[in-house]
C-alpha cells in the first residue's frame, strides 16, 4: 500500500478519566459481550435505558429477515422517554436552548417542553382528528415548534414525516402523496441572514389539486403575511393555549412506526425511510452516551437541521432521551461572519460541537482565525457527520476549533441506521484524520469484498456492511417492501446470507480502522446531503427541450461533491444561449426539487457515450468531469468519438 501513514491522536487524558468508555479495553470488552451474546448485550441495554410501560418478552425476532423485529411485547412511549421521566430530576433543566437567526433565544425546560408538546399533542388531537398511525408532515424551518411537533406526534401515535424545507412544492407534494399525510404542520416561513423567507405559500402550492390533507397547521414565525385557506388553514397561536397541558401518551408496542424519511436512492423516487419507536429510541439514546459523552451540566450543539436524520436523532430524540440541553439554531453558521458558531459555544459554554464537514470547510476559508477570537474551553468533543471530511479541515478542526485538546468523533451513518454505526469513542478511541475508525459497541459492521462476501483484505476497497441487525435499523420502505428488500439486502452475502449493505465503499488499515471511500451507487453527496443522480435527472429530463441527460458527481472544493449535467438538447442544431439554457433548466430543477439540487456544472453535447445496448456509460462521464484522462477502453461505445467530441466541450 502505497499511502502514507495516518497521525494518531490519543484520546486527552482528563476527558478520558470521566468517560462513559474510558479506554479501548473497555472499548473491546463491550464489543466482544455483543459478539458473543449479541441478544444478552441488547436485553442488558434495552432494560436499562427504557422505561418500559410492559417489559418486552423477546429481544430479536429474524424469523421473517430482513424484516426484524425487537423487543417485542414491549410497550413505550417515545415522548415520554424523552420528557416525562425526567420531570423528577430534571423539571427546571434547559431541554432546549433555542437561538434565532437574528440572535433571539429561548430556554425551554424540560417542564415546558413537556406542557408545550402536551399541548400540541391536544390540538392535533382534538382539533385535526389525528389517531394513531396516522401521518402527519412537518414542513418547519428550525424553530422549537418543530420539536414539539415530533414529540406531539409521538405522544398521539402519529408518524410523522419531515420534509427539509429546501425542498420545493413539486417535492413536498410527492412526499405527502407517498406518505398519504392528512395533516401538514408548517409556519409561514422563518428568517435567514436578518431577512425573512416562506415556506407557508410552498405548503399552498404542493396542496394545490387533489391532496390527502385535510387540514395545515401554521406557526406564525416571521409574521409576514400569507394566505388561509378556510376550514384548512388554522394558526397555531390561535388555538394552542385552548388546549390542556396534559395529554395522556398512547400505549406503542416496541416495533409501532415513529417516523418517515424520504431519501435519495438510485431511482427518480425517494424512500421513505421507516424507523419504528423501541429500537429507534434505544440507539438515539445510547449514542449520544457513547459517542459524544454528553454530561449532566453540559451543552450539547448539533448544526444540523431537523429535516434531515442528523436532526432527528441528535437534535431531538436522542439528546432529550438521556435528558439532555440541546441547542436549536435557526441561523447560518457564516452570518453575521463566520465567527457566529464560535461566539454561540462562549456564550452558551458548549461542551459537544457536531456539523458537517462542509460547514467546517466553509467557516475554514471564510473565518480561519476567528475561533482564536472567542473563548472555546468549554468544547471537550467535536463531532463531523454526512460526508468525508479532508484532512487539512480535520486538522483545522481540531487545531484551531479544538485546541488541540478535543476528540473529534467522525461518525459514519445514514438515514436507514437511525444512529451512528462506526465513529470513535471519544475517551477511548485513539483518532486519526479523515477516518471514522471502529464500529461502535453493538454494530457489526464489516468491509466485504463485494464477490466473495469475505472480510475484505487491509488496504482494499470493499463493500460497508452490517452483518447482523441491529435495534435502530430502517423496517421498511414505506409501503414498498419490495423495495426495502432489493435496496439494502440483495448487492451483498456473507456465509450465503444476505446483509445489510450501505451502498458506501471503505477501506481498512492496518490497525483495522476503518475509512469511507464514498457511494458505490449513483448517489452523491452534496455538502453532506444525500441526493441520487436519477432524481435530478428526472427533473432535469420535464424540460421540454431536453432529449437525454446524465448526471455525475465531481469533486467540489466547499461542498464535497458538486452536480455536473452532461444535457443533450432534443434541437441538435447547437445552442442559441448557453447561460439562458443553463437558468431554464436549473429554475425546473428548482422546482422539482428544490435549490439544493441546482447543478454547479452544465455542459451540452451531441449525445452520451453509450454502449450498444444503449447504457450509458457514467464512468466515463464521472473521469470527464473530473479532468482526469479517459484511459478505460472506450472501444466498445456505439460511437467511441463521442468521447473527444465531450472533453473538447468541457475543457473549452
Ligand atoms: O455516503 C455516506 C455519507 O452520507 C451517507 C448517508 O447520508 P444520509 O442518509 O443523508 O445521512 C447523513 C447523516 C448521517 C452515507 O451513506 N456519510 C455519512 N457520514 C459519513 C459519510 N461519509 C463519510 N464519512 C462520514 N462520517
Amino acid at each position: 500500500m502505497s499511502e502514507i501513514k495516518k497521525p494518531v491522536f490519543k484520546p486527552n487524558k482528563e476527558f478520558s478519566k470521566n468517560a462513559r468508555v474510558k479506554n479501548m479495553c473497555e472499548y473491546n470488552d463491550l464489543q466482544d459481550w455483543a459478539t458473543e451474546d449479541y441478544e444478552g448485550f441488547w436485553e442488558h441495554f434495552a432494560s436499562e435505558k427504557i422505561t418500559w410501560k410492559e417489559p418486552f418478552t423477546s429481544v430479536l425476532d429474524e424469523s421473517n429477515t430482513p424484516f426484524v423485529k425487537w423487543f417485542e411485547g414491549g410497550k413505550l412511549n417515545v415522548a415520554e422517554q424523552c420528557i416525562d421521566r425526567h420531570l423528577d430530576k430534571r423539571k427546571n433543566k434547559a431541554a432546549i436552548i433555542f437561538e434565532g437567526d437574528r440572535g433571539d433565544k429561548q430556554v425551554i425546560t424540560y417542564l415546558q417542553l413537556f406542557q408545550n408538546v402536551n399541548r400540541f399533542a391536544n390540538l392535533l388531537k382534538n382539533k385535526f382528528d389525528v389517531k394513531k398511525g396516522d401521518r402527519v408532515v412537518i414542513y418547519m424551518p428550525m424553530i422549537p415548534e418543530a420539536a414539539y411537533a415530533m414529540l406531539a406526534c409521538a405522544r398521539i401515535g402519529a408518524i410523522h414525516s419531515i420534509v427539509f424545507g429546501g425542498f420545493s412544492a413539486e417535492a413536498l407534494k410527492d412526499r405527502i402523496e407517498d406518505a398519504d399525510a392528512k395533516v401538514v404542520i408548517t409556519a409561514d416561513g422563518a428568517f435567514r441572514k436578518d431577512k425573512p423567507y416562506m415556506l407557508k405559500n410552498v405548503v399552498d402550492k404542493a396542496l394545490e389539486g387533489s391532496t390527502p390533507v385535510k387540514k395545515v397547521l401554521v406557526v406564525e414565525r416571521n409574521g409576514e403575511d400569507i394566505e388561509w385557506i378556510a376550514n384548512r388553514d388554522y394558526s397555531y397561536y390561535e388555538l394552542i393555549n385552548n388546549e390542556s397541558d396534559k395529554c395522556e401518551a398512547e400505549v406503542m408496542d416496541s416495533e409501532d412506526p415513529l417516523f418517515l424519511l424520504y431519501t435519495s436512492g438510485s431511482t427518480g423516487k425517494p424512500k421513505g425511510v421507516q424507523h419504528n419507536s423501541a429500537g429507534y429510541i434505544l440507539w438515539a439514546q445510547m449514542t449520544m452516551e457513547w459517542v459524544f459523552d454528553v454530561k449532566e451540566n453540559d451543552t450539547y450543539w448539533c448544526t444540523a437541521d431537523v429535516g434531515w436524520i442528523t436532526g432527528h436523532t441528535y437534535i431531538v430524540y436522542g439528546p432529550l432521551a438521556m435528558g439532555a440541553t440541546t441547542v436549536m439554531f435557526e441561523g447560518v453558521p457564516t452570518y453575521p461572519d463566520a465567527g457566529r458558531p464560535w461566539k454561540m459555544v462562549e456564550e452558551y459554554k458548549i461542551n459537544q460541537f457536531y456539523t458537517a464537514p462542509t460547514a467546517i470547510r466553509v467557516l475554514h476559508k471564510l473565518g480561519e482565525n476567528e475561533p482564536s477570537k472567542y473563548d472555546l474551553s468549554s468544547l471537550k468533543v467535536l463531532g463531523t457527520v454526512g460526508e468525508p471530511i479532508d484532512p487539512p479541515a480535520w486538522r483545522w478542526y481540531y487545531e484551531q476549533v479544538g485546541n488541540s485538546k478535543c476528540a473529534i468523533v467522525d461518525t459514519y451513518w445514514q438515514t436507514e441506521t437511525g444512529g451512528h454505526i462506526v465513529s470513535p469513542l471519544p475517551g477511548a478511541t485513539p483518532i486519526k484524520p479523515a477516518c471514522a475508525t471502529l464500529p461502535v459497541p453493538g454494530i457489526m459492521a464489516e468491509i466485504l469484498d463485494s464477490q466473495t462476501g469475505e472480510k475484505a483484505e487491509v488496504g482494499e476497497t470493499g463493500y460497508m456492511c452490517i452483518t447482523k441487525p441491529w435495534p435502530a435499523q430502517i423496517r421498511n420502505v414505506w409501503g414498498d417492501e419490495e423495495r426495502y428488500k432489493k435496496s439494502y439486502f440483495g448487492d451483498v452475502k456473507k456465509d450465503g446470507k444476505a446483509v445489510y449493505f450501505t451502498g458506501d465503499g471503505a477501506v481498512y488499515d492496518e490497525d483495522g480502522y476503518i475509512t469511507i471511500t464514498g457511494r458505490t451507487d449513483d448517489v452523491i453527496n452534496v455538502s453532506g446531503h444525500r441526493m441520487g443522480t436519477a432524481e435530478v435527472e428526472a427533473a432535469i429530463k420535464k424540460h421540454p427541450n431536453v432529449a437525454e441527460v446524465a448526471v455525475v458527481g465531481k469533486p467540489h472544493e466547499l461542498k464535497g461533491e458538486g452536480i455536473f449535467a452532461y444535457v443533450v438538447l432534443k434541437q441538435d442544431d447547437g445552442v442559441a444561449d448557453e447561460v439562458e439554457e443553463v437558468k431554464a433548466i436549473n429554475a425546473v430543477i428548482k422546482t422539482e426539487i428544490g435549490n439544493i439540487a441546482l447543478c454547479d456544472d452544465m455542459v451540452f453535447a451531441p449525445n452520451l457515450p453509450k454502449t450498444r445496448s444503449g447504457k450509458i456509460m457514467r464512468r466515463i462521464l464521472r473521469s470527464i468531469a473530473k479532468g482526469e484522462k479517459i484511459t478505460q477502453d472506450i472501444s466498445t461505445l456505439e460511437d467511441p468519438s463521442i468521447v473527444k467530441i465531450i472533453e473538447d466541450k468541457v475543457n473549452s
